[in-house]
């Protein structure tokens, strides 16, 4: 298995290009599965959970071919299995959001139900009673969910709790629904808006995405389409942490400064300079960190995909820093790993309190999920020695060659695939 090795204390310095979003990126993917048509998606990131999606649909019918950019021809999927299996959905819970377009084109569809995940309970439910307030009918044996619906009709339905793969499955089934719905308490994360612009290019007629509204007049059927994917808000975020913990000068290329006004605005309030440039952001990190209080939100809040690599940027300030996790239970996976690091952490339910000050020192850690693992990055570009990371695959789900990008920028860090380098 690889390790990622990182020798602490380099000043980040030069330019980081931001690759497409991801998480964007999945629910295209998933767009295509509403046509018959083939679809063109561009700039996208070379990770593990993208392929997943594509391996995904290919199982499911489609025809794909490249990574960066993916053509996919959903042709064959009227004579594919239309089910999404345990295997693949239970590596990537975003495979559950295949269900509201196969459902949608093809009037039935078969989903295993993903089960909880490290970082908490993460149910469908709301997906689900989404689909219901459709006219689906559902029934759950086995572990599988089993949707039918001879065509779906628009309805009105207001989100329990705001979630943004709920919000984008239901938008999705609802673009091919008999008449209009309207969609109350979605999520206006830019990942529902990213989705939104692909439907319309596809023929959808949408309206309100990004608001807490979405109103969708069903149509009778979508064309393909040709996108190219935004830029990664929280790749993006996590490079602009590595620069200010590092006392670093980096210019973010391409990053998508309009979604991260949550971000910047508690990086500066730590003393960062962010500088919004025509073709970027340049981070430079102050020479002492200043403590702070971070709350995850729903979008425009901040984001809980950037609450561990936060916490790194607290145990580096001078003070006491609050983490407060709103969104799930159980995401402070990394607080015992950042712990065997040297952090001074103490965690009361869902708020952790960050004493900072001391320097970081290396050690064995192990990443946990996607972001834990990122963070677990962040604390080895500043601790003093070695830091080896294990379980790396974790951070290729989400973030392309981070280790050549970070030493391009000046860290001392290394993979070694297997035990070599
Ligand atoms: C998406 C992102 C994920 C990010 C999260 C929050 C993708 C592929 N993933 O995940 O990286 O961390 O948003 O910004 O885009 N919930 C329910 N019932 C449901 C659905 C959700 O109770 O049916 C709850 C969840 O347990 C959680 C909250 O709603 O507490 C938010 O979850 P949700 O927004 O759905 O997260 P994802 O879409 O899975």
């Amino acid at each position: 298995m690889d390790k990622i090795v990182i020798h602490g204390g380099q000043r980040l310095r030069g330019e980081v290009t931001i690759h497409g979003a991801k998480n964007a990126a999945l629910l295209i993917q998933c767009a295509a599965l509403l046509t018959e048509r083939p679809c063109v998606i561009r700039h996208l990131p070379r990770l593990s959970d993208i392929a997943t999606m594509s391996a995904l649909l290919a199982h499911l019918g489609c025809a794909t071919s490249g990574d960066r950019t993916l053509k996919i021809d959903p042709g064959g999927v009227r004579e594919g299995p239309l089910e999404a299996p345990y295997e693949m959905v239970k590596t990537m819970r975003a495979s559950v959001t295949v269900m509201g377009p196969l459902l949608a084109r093809h009037g039935r569809c078969r989903v295993s139900l993903p089960g909880g995940c490290a970082i908490g309970a993460r149910p469908i439910d709301q997906h689900l009673k989404g689909l219901e307030a459709l006219g689906a009918k559902i029934t759950i044996k086995h572990g599988y969910v089993d949707l039918k619906a001879r065509r779906l009709r628009g309805a009105a339905f207001m989100f329990d709790t705001v979630t943004v793969g709920g919000t984008q499955n239901i938008m999705m089934a609802a673009t091919l629904a008999k008449g209009t719905s309207r969609l109350e308490n979605v999520a206006r994360e830019p990942e529902v808006e990213e989705l939104a612009r692909v439907l319309v290019k596809m023929g959808a007629k949408i309206s309100g995405a990004g608001g807490s509204v979405i109103e969708i007049e069903g149509v009778d059927e979508l064309s393909g389409f040709d996108h190219a994917v935004v830029p990664d808000r929280i790749e993006a975020g996590t490079f602009a942490v590595a620069a200010a913990i590092t006392r670093g000068d980096v210019l973010l290329l391409d990053a998508p400064v309009d979604h991260m006004h949550a971000t910047i605005a508690k990086l500066e309030e730590a003393g960062v300079e962010c500088r919004v440039e025509a073709d970027g952001l340049r981070v430079v990190g102050p020479e002492r960190l200043d403590p702070i209080d971070v709350t995850t939100r729903p979008y425009p809040g901040f984001a809980t995909d950037m609450q561990a690599q936060m916490m790194v940027l607290a145990a580096c300030a001078s003070g006491q820093s609050l983490i407060t996790e709103t969104i799930f239970e159980n995401r402070f996976m990394h607080v015992p790993e950042l712990c065997r690091m040297g952090a001074d952490v103490t965690v009361h339910g869902n708020s952790a309190v960050v004493r900072g000050g001391g320097r970081l020192s290396g050690a064995e850690v192990m990443a946990t999920d996607l972001r834990a693992s990122a963070s677990l990055v962040l604390a080895g570009l500043v601790a003093n020695g070695k830091t080896e990371i294990r379980r790396v695959y974790h951070l290729d789900r989400g973030y392309e060659q981070i280790e050549k990008r970070l030493r391009a920028l000046g860290a001392n860090i290394r993979r070694f695939h297997g035990g070599k380098a």
